[in-house]
């Protein structure tokens, strides 16, 4: 693993990347039922002032900002906010604002905020105790801080396999990490009454390289290891199948939802 200042370098260049393709990816990035899914746990009201820790193009912060008074979202790519910012416009949302920051070093005071949420980003964190413990600094006691990632297996070795997989798609990948890591990240934070929710997402092996822009020899090895699970060989971590003929697998979200005391 690089550096925290070269790994965000990496960051930057992949998300700066995949701004463009983000929002016209109409896939499970955005799909209904994952945002309702993740909506359904959050409780808002109308009075809330929400934080979305890397927003990127605000996809969580955008569906959030009806159901709430105000929503920032901040993330550490431009491009990304950029294409967040002009959809935002594109959709008239008055109340959703983008600011470039880093997870690591919230710029908001303490208990700023009614509701503090992260999607699919902790798996991009190279530690990601510290933005977690900044999402619950910047959040009001009483408030609640969600915490939504991509997770990978308990078992250690399935788990390295999978996540050698996705730094190979993307090598802003950092770690997913399994429920029980999430849970105990999270409880190292303070917050208590953590409650969870999980879902199985079905992607597209060739739609999800695309976004990335996965270079031809890491997709020729990221095939070949699916179908060798597919066909019973070592196992992957990512529960490939065959769709209509298409390679898809599962990715397992979690959503974790803590109450700061
Ligand atoms: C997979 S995207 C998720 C974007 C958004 N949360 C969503 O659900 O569509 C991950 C985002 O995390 C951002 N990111 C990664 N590391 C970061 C950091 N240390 N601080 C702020 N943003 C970061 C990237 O720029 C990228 O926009």
């Amino acid at each position: 693993m690089s550096s925290e200042g070269g790994h965000r370098d990496v960051v930057r260049r992949q998300f700066g990347k995949q701004a463009a393709r983000w929002e016209q990816y109409l896939s499970y990035l955005d799909s209904q039922d994952v945002v309702e899914w993740i909506s359904g746990h959050l409780e808002l009201r109308p009075h809330f002032s929400v934080l979305d820790v890397a927003t990127g193009t605000g996809l969580l912060a955008r569906a959030i900002a009806p159901h709430v008074h105000s929503v920032v979202g901040l993330d550490a790519t431009p491009e990304m906010l950029d294409a967040g910012r002009k959809q935002a416009r594109a959709d008239v949302l008055g109340n959703v604002v983008f600011e470039e920051g880093e997870a690591e070093h919230l710029p908001y005071p303490d208990e700023a905020f009614d509701l503090v949420t992260s999607r699919i980003a902790m798996h991009h964190f190279p530690d990601p105790l510290g933005p977690a413990r900044e999402m619950a600094r910047v959040c009001r006691p009483g408030g609640h801080v969600a915490i939504i990632d991509i997770t990978s297996s308990d078992n250690a070795e399935v788990a390295a396999a999978h996540n050698r997989l996705e730094r190979l798609r993307d090598p802003s990948h950092a770690r997913s990490m399994h429920i029980a890591e999430l849970r105990q990240m999270a409880e190292a934070t303070g917050l208590d009454t953590v409650r969870t929710s999980v879902a199985d997402v079905e992607v597209h092996v060739e739609t999800w390289m695309d976004l990335t822009d996965t270079p031809q020899d890491a997709r020729v090895t990221i095939r070949q290891a699916m179908e060798a699970d597919l066909a019973a060989g070592a196992p992957t971590g990512m529960r490939p199948s065959c769709k209509d003929g298409e390679l898809v697998f599962s990715h397992a979200w979690v959503i974790l939802v803590g109450r700061k005391p």
